[in-house]
């Protein structure tokens, strides 16, 4: 008896042991290795369900493009619905600070409020206008994990040219951009599981206090919060918002391209390590794949995405068409090579493939179905492209990579 207590007791503490060495759950069995990778088809982007071909920009933009976009809201993020009652929307510039980075820019808090019978929400949207340049200025707008009303962005958090996150704010005021963020989290929560409070409560109907599988998950919902401060934007004399390129980091790199892909207000689109759920194809299933990720972050997408775990074959969309929907625009996407969870190479091979629509409208596309190595940025292409040695962050070689992305398409034209 003593002896299976004490075999029972070693057996515990060593797979406890063993256990504490193995990756987490979710890291588990997760593939890199290209050679075992799945063999795969991407949906056709220039024939229909009806297996007719698309030939022409027309039939690109009017049949196509929104049959696409309607699998994406229906089947992976999710629908915005109609609201109950109609949404009023306001804008309010609640502080001005013509010294911002000692006097380099112009720092305007805005207030959007949006209300209904239901109740009332609101966002905090930074704008920052640099002050030497001739108005109105081309701008970027960037989905950020930052909280726009927090010390991230005071006195306190600003570095020579820079803020304390390293957002290179200086090198935009000098090459003339204005900079613009919003906080991905005003409207919906992180990694929200109830949908009672937040911006969806003023769109549900009498008796219901849920999504449908089809509805918003958390990433519509902020990528929608992006297309409002865009209808700010409109009204702002001091920015062109013709002119501006929308940008985020990992999951809101995910959120920009389907703001981007949805909103053709949006001039430019910058995705950065956007993986899973952005650029990656989701076929691959290398790094984080969809079972992954609705495993830890069940409503990013929308629940209908959850049929297609472990059958991604069945999507009749890949990643590819995402960028494709984004197209003329230019698109421009970040990789690193050590940012395996994020797929690089399925990363690239999406904006490879979406090329062809970009060739369809007359454009530059990526012509090289290899990937390029570090450190050769493909700018002077409608769709672009680097990757870096090194992880999951934006460095300050990414951020010039983007400046110079957008200087060569919204300055040149
Ligand atoms: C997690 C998640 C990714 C996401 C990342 C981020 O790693 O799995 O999908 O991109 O967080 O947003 O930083």
């Amino acid at each position: 008896m003593k002896a299976t207590i004490a075999l029972l007791a070693f057996l515990t503490v060593g797979l406890a042991s063993v256990a504490a060495r193995e990756p987490k759950e979710y890291d588990r069995d997760v593939n890199y290795d290209e050679a075992r990778l799945p063999k795969y088809d991407l949906p056709p982007l220039l024939v229909t369900p009806e297996g007719k071909k698309i030939t022409s920009p027309e039939e690109w933009h009017q049949v196509r493009r929104p049959q696409i976009l309607a699998l994406f809201s229906n089947l992976i993020y999710g629908k915005v619905p109609q609201p109950a009652a109609a949404i009023e929307q306001s804008y309010e510039v609640v502080k001005t600070d013509p010294e911002f980075m000692e006097g380099k820019a112009t720092r305007k808090d805005v207030k959007i409020r949006f209300s209904n019978d239901r109740g009332e929400v609101e966002m905090h949207f930074l704008v920052f206008v640099p002050n030497q340049a001739e108005k109105p200025v081309p701008a970027f707008l960037k989905h950020s994990f930052n909280n726009t009303q927090s010390k991230d962005f005071d006195a306190s958090a600003i570095r020579p040219g820079k803020l304390r996150n390293g957002w290179p704010l200086g090198d935009f005021f000098d090459r003339g951009y204005g900079f613009c963020a919003v906080y991905q989290q005003d409207l919906v929560g992180h990694n929200e599981t109830e949908f009672l409070k937040g911006i969806h409560k003023l769109f549900y109907p009498e008796g219901q206090s849920f999504p449908k599988a089809h509805e918003w998950g958390v990433l519509s919902a902020v990528a929608w919060g992006a297309m409002r401060a865009m209808d700010y934007l409109e009204t702002d004399d001091d920015i062109d918002a013709t002119r501006i390129a929308i940008m985020g980091h990992s999951k809101m790199g995910k959120a920009t391209l389907w703001t981007a892909a949805q909103d053709e207000r949006i001039a430019l689109a910058i995705s950065a390590q956007s993986g899973c759920a952005g650029a990656a194809i989701w076929r691959r299933k290398s790094g984080e794949t969809l079972k992954k990720m609705v495993t830890r972050f069940p409503y990013w997408l929308c629940r209908n995405a959850w049929k297609f775990v472990e059958q991604e074959d069945d999507l009749p969309v890949d990643q590819h068409m995402l960028l494709a929907c984004i197209a003329p625009r230019p698109v421009y996407v970040h990789s690193s090579i050590d940012d395996t969870w994020a797929d690089s190479r399925g990363e690239y091979l999406s904006a490879y493939h979406a090329s062809e629509v970009y060739r369809l409208l007359g454009k530059k596309g990526l012509e090289n179905e290899a990937s390029p190595e570090p450190g050769e940025p493909i700018i002077e292409s409608d769709v672009g492209y680097h990757t870096r040695e090194g992880g999951h962050s934006i460095d300050p070689y990414d951020w010039e990579r983007f400046l110079d992305f957008a200087d060569y398409h919204l300055k040149n034209d």
